[in-house]
């Protein structure tokens, strides 16, 4: 079943929406199989987010995703990556529908909330990144066959 890795941000977890935000995944019928409330250090950032090394807000992003702490989640489920993403709305939240995260509370890309992965290769790379092998639980939810065909 395909993996996706979730941050919610360090603006998320000070405006109190971690529960808010983790509602939303599990709804969807998403399952969760590692989840963990932890302070990314600049190293851990700077892995994460290596693709835009070289843009002009590589340091802002950095310093935004380690300011304070922030909650990190691995789902699993039918195309995880297209359906969290789509839960979570655009990158730029002024231009992300209501009803998604992002639509729904926030205003400016530099505190957008959320991270999700952006395709099922760098969602098996970022669960690598952020969990162990032993952080991560292989369960069967009594309902799965009701969201899973
Ligand atoms: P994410 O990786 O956090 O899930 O967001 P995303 O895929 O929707 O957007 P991405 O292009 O990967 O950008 C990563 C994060 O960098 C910040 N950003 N700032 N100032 C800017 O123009 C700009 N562009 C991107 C955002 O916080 C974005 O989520
Ligand atoms: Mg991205």
């Amino acid at each position: 079943m395909e993996r996706t890795f979730i941050i919610i941000k360090p603006d998320a977890v000070q405006r109190g929406l971690i529960g808010e935000i983790i509602k939303r995944f599990e709804q969807r019928g998403l399952r969760i199989i590692g989840m963990k409330f932890m302070q990314v250090s600049r190293e851990l950032a700077e892995k994460h987010y290596a693709v835009h090394k070289e843009r002009p807000f590589f340091n802002s992003l950095v310093e935004y995703i380690t300011a304070s702490p922030v909650v990190v989640m691995a789902l699993e489920g039918t195309d995880a990556v297209a359906a969290a993403r789509n839960t979570i709305g655009a990158t730029k939240p002024t231009e992300a529908a209501a009803g998604t995260i992002r639509g729904d509370f926030g205003l400016e890309i530099g505190r957008n909330l959320v991270h999700g992965s952006d395709s099922p290769e760098n969602g098996l790379i970022e669960v690598a990144n952020f969990f162990t092998e032993e952080e991560l639980v292989s369960w069967e939810r009594n309902n799965d066959p009701w969201i899973f065909e």
